[in-house]
């Protein structure tokens, strides 16, 4: 049987395992995936061993995306300009491949599943880490007029805006830069949330309009979302969407079939409750 893997550490919460076996039960796919607690000295050789054996294909995180990215001897263009791979698989000729579906987990979650309009979009992203790395090359593929990239600490998203200079769309400044303008999309890719925290952004930034999304997720609505919707922001996501989606894309590179994510999406969130 053709196995599959996620790499990472910490691993013992990672919700691939359960997202894949839906994907392969309701596509006909047999398959086995499993969720492997990975040492950090380990990874490369780990990774070699996996990719050797029925092991056809690897999701990365972290802390490993960027060795995964490092290991590929061939890279998409998307993973080229993340500066980091989630996905990795082996060419007909032998060479590790790597990718990364995260944006495009993105990209889809936000205008295939809610509708928000990303042709035109001014969008301010919070947060100047990989994660914001890795969507913003898709989202200005997607159409998107600006991006607004704001972080704490300024020079990170100054390096961010510069990668993108030659498209020219891409500005980079810090929380009390913002301008106190209603922006279209909101997207929140810093890690706040993790102790509970907000980005200080002004409240200026929601307007009637505005779409809100937060790449993390959780039971609760997240303190980005709960401060989202008490602005009255026109739409509320959380993250729970983007990481099914960046599977199905894994899936789809993997297997050549498209899962419905939908289903899986539903069952994802009665099981947080
Ligand atoms: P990831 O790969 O998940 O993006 P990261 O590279 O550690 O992880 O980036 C975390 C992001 O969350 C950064 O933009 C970080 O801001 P700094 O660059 O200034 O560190 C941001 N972040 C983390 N905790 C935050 C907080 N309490 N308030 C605001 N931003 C925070």
């Amino acid at each position: 049987t053709d196995r599959y893997a996620v790499f990472g550490n910490p691993i013992a919460h990672s919700k691939s395992p359960q997202i894949h076996a839906r994907f392969a039960a309701q596509t006909g796919q047999a398959l086995i995936y499993t969720a492997e607690h990975i040492e950090e000295k380990d990874f490369e050789a780990a990774v070699e061993r996996f990719l050797q054996g029925h092991g056809k294909g690897l999701n990365i995180t972290v802390p490993f995306k960027e060795r995964a990215w490092a290991l590929a001897q061939w890279r998409s263009e998307r993973a080229e300009l993340a500066g980091a791979v989630n996905t990795l698989y082996r060419l007909d000729d032998g060479r590790i491949a790597g990718d990364n579906t995260d944006g495009i987990g993105l990209v889809r979650d936000l205008a295939e599943n809610n509708g928000v309009t990303l042709n035109g979009a001014r969008v301010l992203v919070l947060g100047a880490g990989g994660a914001v790395r890795g969507v913003l090359q898709p989202l200005l593929a997607a159409g998107v007029a600006a991006i607004l990239v704001a972080n704490r600490t300024v020079a990170r998203a100054e390096t961010l805006a510069e990668l993108f200079a030659d498209d020219g769309r891409v500005q980079a400044c810090g929380f009390d830069q913002i301008p106190a303008e209603a922006f279209d999309l909101i997207i929140n890719g810093t890690s706040a949330s993790l102790q509970g925290e907000l980005p200080p952004i002004a409240a200026a930034s929601v307007g009637p309009n505005t779409a809100c999304y937060d790449m993390m997720y959780g039971a609760e609505p997240t303190p980005f979302c709960r401060w989202a919707m008490e602005l009255g922001a026109a739409q509320v996501i959380d993250g729970l969407g983007m990481l099914v989606e960046q599977a199905a894309e894994s899936f789809r590179i993997w297997r050549g079939v498209q899962p419905d994510t939908a289903p899986v999406m539903q069952a994802l969130r009665t099981a947080l409750k």
